[in-house]
């Protein structure tokens, strides 16, 4: 294989790689070497990634004769669960984990962001390393260290930012990703040229089947340019106090669109973010901030696809404007009716827009779902 493509996380003393390209699982050995301090490594993946991947994971470490102690949790968000955390917390300490052992998410968002957190809380933190195996996790949630499991009163609220020390994302992984979820990953991409990177988006107005069906130049280059988009904005905001925000693009709308659906398998959270980056962009021209002209051409990238941009006809739901609008209000940082949303001036253009009245939001989704 060629040398990888390596993108840097400038967070200091927490810095860290990574790494893209075709082929990188068979030198997982070589490439963990340097943050094993054993033979071991602990390994957290799911059913149907492990059964499919896993004994490659292992020839790759047994190649430096490393051994991989390994857990597989059921495949689907069902798994960021708190009884999940603790089985995975127990089995660590089960099997002796220390501080110093490291312990690898092999899967997709799903898997990262638990493991992720059982790395934070082991011993108050254990090494941690991602190899993302969807598309979605290549480009968006194996970096800038969101960990997450999902309780009763919604997703993502039990959490911890946790850096990996190393994230190395084997596009070859991905040629078993059935196409819907290539497409939810798909969707990922799209939003960093939205965000502040016009040239990338017509990149993907030539490239972007070429991205989905995996072509080999098209896919390294997609995922190198989002991590490397997301490393700037997390090297610049880890926490999210400001310019972090800008990843959520399309998601306030996608969140209520995948509580809609009670979080299952008819929406996939990277179809959510697809429809509420082109619900961000018809409401950035109702607010007269952009032109729709703009406003289509962001949605035909998504579309060309297969990612829908109409709200009216999104699979799943039903979807009410009144319901939808409640959901929104659950918002962490939902202010006397009035929510922020990152809405754009133009492609590439995003920005920031702290106070979106409720009441209007909710009177767009209503036109939005009376198209025909
Ligand atoms: P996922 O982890 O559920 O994976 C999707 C499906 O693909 C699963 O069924 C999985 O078993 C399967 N799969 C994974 N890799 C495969 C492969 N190589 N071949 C065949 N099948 C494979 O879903 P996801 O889309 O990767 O992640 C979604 C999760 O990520 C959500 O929980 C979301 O909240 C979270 N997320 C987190 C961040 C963050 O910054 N931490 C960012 C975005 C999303
Ligand atoms: N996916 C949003 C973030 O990482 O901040």
């Amino acid at each position: 294989m060629t040398d990888p493509r390596k993108v840097r996380v400038e967070l200091g003393a927490r810095a860290y790689d990574i790494l893209i390209g075709e082929g990188l699982l068979a030198q997982a050995g070589k490439l963990i070497v340097p943050f094993a301090k054993r033979q071991r490594v602990f390994v957290v993946s799911d059913e149907t990634v492990w059964g499919l991947h896993g004994e490659a994971l292992q020839a790759g470490l047994a190649n430096e004769q490393i051994e991989a102690v390994s857990l597989a949790a059921p495949a689907g968000e069902q798994t960021k669960s708190w009884a999940q955390l603790g089985s995975v917390l127990d089995w660590l300490l089960d099997n002796g984990a220390g501080r110093d052992d490291v312990l690898i998410a092999f899967g997709g968002g799903v898997v990262g962001d638990l493991t992720g957190l059982a790395a934070s809380l082991m011993k108050r933190g254990m090494s941690f390393v991602q190899i993302p195996t969807t598309l979605l996790a290549q480009v968006d949630s194996s970096v800038g260290g969101k960990t997450a499991v999902n309780t009763g009163h919604g997703k993502n609220l039990v959490g911890a930012f946790y850096q990996p020390r190393l994230v190395i994302a084997d596009t070859g992984l991905l040629k078993t990703l059935p196409e819907r979820e290539r497409r939810a990953g798909y969707a990922e991409i799209v939003k960093y040229g939205l965000i502040d990177d016009p040239e990338f988006i017509e990149w993907l107005e030539v490239n972007g089947a070429d991205v989905v069906a995996l072509q080999a130049d098209a896919i390294a280059k997609a995922v190198a340019v989002s991590c490397e988009a997301k490393a700037r904005i997390v090297a610049q905001d880890e926490r999210e106090g400001g310019i972090r925000a800008l990843l959520n693009l399309g998601h306030t709308f996608g969140h209520t669109l995948e509580a809609a659906n009670g979080y299952g398998s008819a929406l996939l959270h990277g179809e959510a973010v697809g429809t509420g980056m082109a619900l961000a962009l018809r409401y950035s021209v109702r607010a007269g901030l952009m032109n729709g002209q703009d406003a289509e051409r962001g949605c035909r990238v998504l579309a060309a696809s297969g990612l829908q941009t109409e709200l009216s006809k999104l699979d799943g739901g039903p979807y009410e404007a009144g319901d939808l609008a409640e959901a929104m209000k659950q918002d962490k940082k939902v202010r006397n009716g009035r929510v922020p949303l990152i809405l754009a001036r133009g492609l590439g253009k995003a920005f920031i827009y702290p106070e979106a009245d409720l009441a209007d939001v909710k009177l767009f989704l209503q036109e939005e779902l009376g198209k025909s």
